[in-house]
């Protein structure tokens, strides 16, 4: 029994120093929306957004087997990435909370099925038709095809580095 709780901490123990490994890998932040046939849409951030494929034209993201967005995502016909901006620490927060009223005061209203739902001053936006999901062991991995997008070059981006939020400092790398 003793070693049981001993190999748990182990695990555990590892568990936190490759998130803390991973997260050496600085990303933006984005959040995942897609309508849904009742209700609030779809919401959730995510740090995993990536490129893939330029023709086609292919993104991904991994969710979470535990959210609580997955079934509704892996259905709907369409979904959206929206990339966000430095203000918008507080949106990244909001749809990082299930169960939340994720979209309480937020002016968007659902669109019908099959129809993305963008969020206001995103700094770059993609819509999305399913194009395959992957096991991804304790997430799945969604890749998507870019049916349209767009994109606010002046802004600045959210940064997610080391487990916080970071504003980018734009000086050019030395050469
Ligand atoms: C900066 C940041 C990045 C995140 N990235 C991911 C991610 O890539 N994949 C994921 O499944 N959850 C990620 N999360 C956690 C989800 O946003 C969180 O679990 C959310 O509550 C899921 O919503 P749901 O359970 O209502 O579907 C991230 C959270 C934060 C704050």
């Amino acid at each position: 029994m003793a070693e049981t709780h001993a190999q748990r901490d182990a695990d555990a123990d590892e568990q936190r120093r490759f998130r803390s490994t991973l997260a050496m890998f600085a990303t933006g932040v984005a959040v995942i929306t897609a309508p849904r046939a009742q209700g609030a849409p779809v919401g959730i951030t995510v740090a995993s957004f990536n490129s893939v494929s330029l023709d086609p034209p292919l993104i991904l993201f991994s969710v979470d087997r535990r959210c609580l967005s997955l079934d509704d995502l892996c259905a709907t016909p369409r979904y959206a990435v929206n990339v966000l901006e430095a203000s918008q620490q507080d949106l990244s927060n909001r749809f990082a909370r299930a169960n939340s009223g994720k979209w309480d005061g937020i002016g968007i209203a659902p669109e019908g099925s099959g129809q993305a739902v963008l969020l206001p001053d995103a700094l770059a936006t993609f819509e999305c038709e399913p194009y395959a999901r992957h096991d991804g062991g304790d997430h799945v991995i969604f890749i998507g095809c870019v049916v349209r997008h767009r994109a606010r070059p002046d802004g600045r981006p959210l940064v997610f580095f080391g487990g916080r939020y970071r504003v980018l400092d734009e000086t050019p790398a030395a050469a």
